[in-house]
């Protein structure tokens, strides 16, 4: 064989090998096509695709998205919840998949299987101990996020929800441009003022990245009290910013008033000044903050619970707005 650099073909030898740069450009596209290819399939086999933000951290985003998925997976829908925050492992603790290491077979990435079978993909799976945050570079970060768009095995799904990490930055931007036919933004605030502002930051941000926005979201909205008294006792419950509250119980003796201890009403009144829905309301609920420490979801731990019922009625108006099918629970949240 020749020692020129070109290597020509001529009919009856074997091809000439390809160089080792040009056998990795061919690599680089194959998995390329391969990636748009698994894309495209994913349109078929994820029927919906819901994407939560919030304006800024704190407001539970990650407590709601994967809410929305265990409540939708309580209803024998099959879900995956793809958790894009590298910054802290709240999705992986919550799905009770603390310390979960990210399984690769034959290019493809397995979804971890957590609690109802919720299929959980997180980039905490890829952190070395959760203890350790990780500082990445903007192109690697976002070039992680393609390949979690197109590497992952999901299967069927009837329901996709993505947690992002808060605030309008360049996550969701990376995932709205790389994964077709996402059916809506769902943006999660909390009642107070500074929250919404925030919120309203958000819609603005969705409309821009042309993706409809399903509704806002009112997270930790009011927080029930419940008591035992005599049957038919009327009693004053001292409410926030100095109200009081008449309370009687019933004829049972059992009596509960709702305190709006961060005020209410404010994502509703977001919702209308865009013009977008309004989802409902997820209440205060200390089990939230011990569901995150002990790994088990409150919708887990109580699914008979006020919020459990509360995540239901949100996930009814999703669905209407989704599927466009008419909301078939109408339950109310006291
Ligand atoms: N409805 C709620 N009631 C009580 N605590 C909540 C509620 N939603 C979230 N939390 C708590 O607030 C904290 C922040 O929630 P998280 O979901 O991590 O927020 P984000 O993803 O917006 O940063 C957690 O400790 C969580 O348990
Ligand atoms: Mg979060």
């Amino acid at each position: 064989m020749s020692d020129s650099p070109v290597k020509v073909n001529t009919p009856g030898t074997a091809p000439a090998e390809p160089s080792p740069e040009d056998q990795k450009k061919m690599e680089q596209a194959y998995n390329q096509m391969k990636r748009k290819m698994s894309i495209a399939e994913m349109g078929k086999s994820i029927k919906h695709k819901l994407m939560v933000l919030s304006g800024k951290g704190g407001v539970g985003k990650s407590t709601v998205a994967t809410g929305l998925a265990l409540s939708l997976a309580q209803q024998g829908l099959k879900v995956g919840l793809l958790d894009i925050d590298i910054t802290g492992p709240n999705v992986p603790k919550m799905m009770g998949l603390s310390n979960h290491r990210l399984h690769v077979e034959a290019g493809r990435i397995y979804p971890a299987v957590g609690h109802l079978g919720v299929k959980v993909i997180s980039m905490a799976f890829l952190l070395e101990d959760e203890d350790t945050p990780v500082v990445w570079r903007g192109p690697i970060k976002l070039g992680a996020i393609q390949q979690f768009i197109g590497d992952v095995e999901w299967g069927e799904l009837d329901y996709l929800v993505i947690d992002f990490p808060p605030g309008t930055s360049d996550e969701p931007l990376t995932v709205a441009q790389n994964l077709p036919d996402i059916d809506g933004m769902v943006i999660v605030t909390t009642p107070q003022s500074v929250a919404l502002l925030d919120s309203r930051k958000s819609i603005t941000f969705a409309k821009s990245l042309k993706v409809p926005v399903t509704g806002v979201i009112e997270n930790m909205s009011g927080y029930t009290v419940r008591g035992k008294a005599e049957a038919g006792a009327e009693m004053e419950v001292a409410g926030p910013g100095g109200i009081t509250l008449p309370v009687i119980a019933d004829a049972n003796g059992d009596w509960h008033v709702t305190l709006d201890i961060f005020k209410s009403g404010g994502g509703q009144k977001t919702a209308e000044e865009f013009g977008v829905p309004f989802l409902g309301k997820v209440p205060f609920d200390p089990g939230f903050v011990r569901g995150g420490d002990d790994g088990v979801h409150r919708i887990v731990s109580d699914p008979e619970g006020l919020s459990s019922i509360a995540f239901a009625s949100v996930v009814s108006s999703i669905q209407s707005e989704v599927e466009g099918a008419s909301s078939s629970t109408n339950l109310e949240i006291i």
